[in-house]
């Protein structure tokens, strides 16, 4: 399973990705706000930078062929974008039609853009030219993701710890999708978002989502266990004795 980010906050992305665990990064208008972005695009295209990897980015606006032309726009910034688009009709629609269309990302305005090995990396591979790829979000059921996936979206993200909230079970969701999937022999890929612990990180994976999009903090988590840390302190403490010998 690929861990995901799930921030906008570039010194948490710097974090993920020098640990070498960081597979891609997912946005929303939350983040954004929260990130105190300034110039989307600009932040954008510096995340995509960072990360090295495929990073969603949401359109604002509940109007299909408006979502169309702001995923063109950001299709545009970075051959990493992955269009971010609401599960709802309109967003169906404007999956249907995104996902038909040949693009090439032109980077224009990239701080990175002399030289950048990421832009050269996709001209080599000839896949600088594509369909714009969808991330179809606020996912609650497993009919919505039948419905993007039908529609050409890449991957769907059910917001598991959003239903557990309302009393509802999020991983059952994970699990319907993934089974559907399997059943159907169908592709497209599972982005479990909306995780709130360590445990839903380990549910998800065991029941076959792709991708693990989580808050930093959850990363930290993840990683960190008190008897690592003892064991750790054990060891140094015991190195050391052992120098002085
Ligand atoms: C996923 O792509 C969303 O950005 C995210 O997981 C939203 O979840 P939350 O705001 O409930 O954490």
């Amino acid at each position: 399973m690929d861990i995901y980010l799930d921030t906008a906050v570039l010194d948490e992305i710097r974090a993920a990705k020098s640990w070498g665990v960081l597979r891609g990064v997912t946005t929303n208008p939350s983040h954004v706000a929260k990130a105190g972005v300034r110039d989307l695009k600009a932040h954008m295209q510096e995340i995509c930078f960072i990360a090295d990897a495929p990073v969603s980015v949401e359109v604002v606006t509940e109007d299909g062929e408006e979502m169309v032309r702001q995923g063109l726009e950001y299709a545009d910034w970075s051959p990493n974008v992955v269009v971010k688009i609401p599960t709802i009709p309109a967003g169906l629609q404007a999956i249907a039609q995104l996902t038909k269309q040949r693009t090439a990302a032109s980077c224009s305005g990239c701080a990175h853009f002399t030289g950048c090995p990421i832009r050269e990396r996709f001209l080599n591979a000839n896949t600088l030219e594509k369909n714009p790829e969808v991330n179809a979000t606020l996912i609650f059921s497993a009919n919505q993701a039948i419905l993007a996936l039908a529609a050409g979206a890449s991957y769907v993200s059910p917001f598991v710890g959003r239903l557990d909230a309302i009393g509802e079970d999020g991983l059952l969701l994970v699990a319907d999708i993934a089974q559907i999937l399997k059943a159907q022999n169908q592709s497209g890929k599972i982005i479990a978002a909306a995780l709130r612990h360590p445990v839903h990180v380990t549910a998800v994976a065991r029941l076959g989502a792709h991708i693990a999009t989580m808050a930093f903090p959850l990363l930290q988590q993840m990683v960190g266990h008190p008897l690592t840390e003892r064991g750790l302190a054990d060891f140094m403490a015991d190195y050391e004795r052992s120098r002085q010998q």
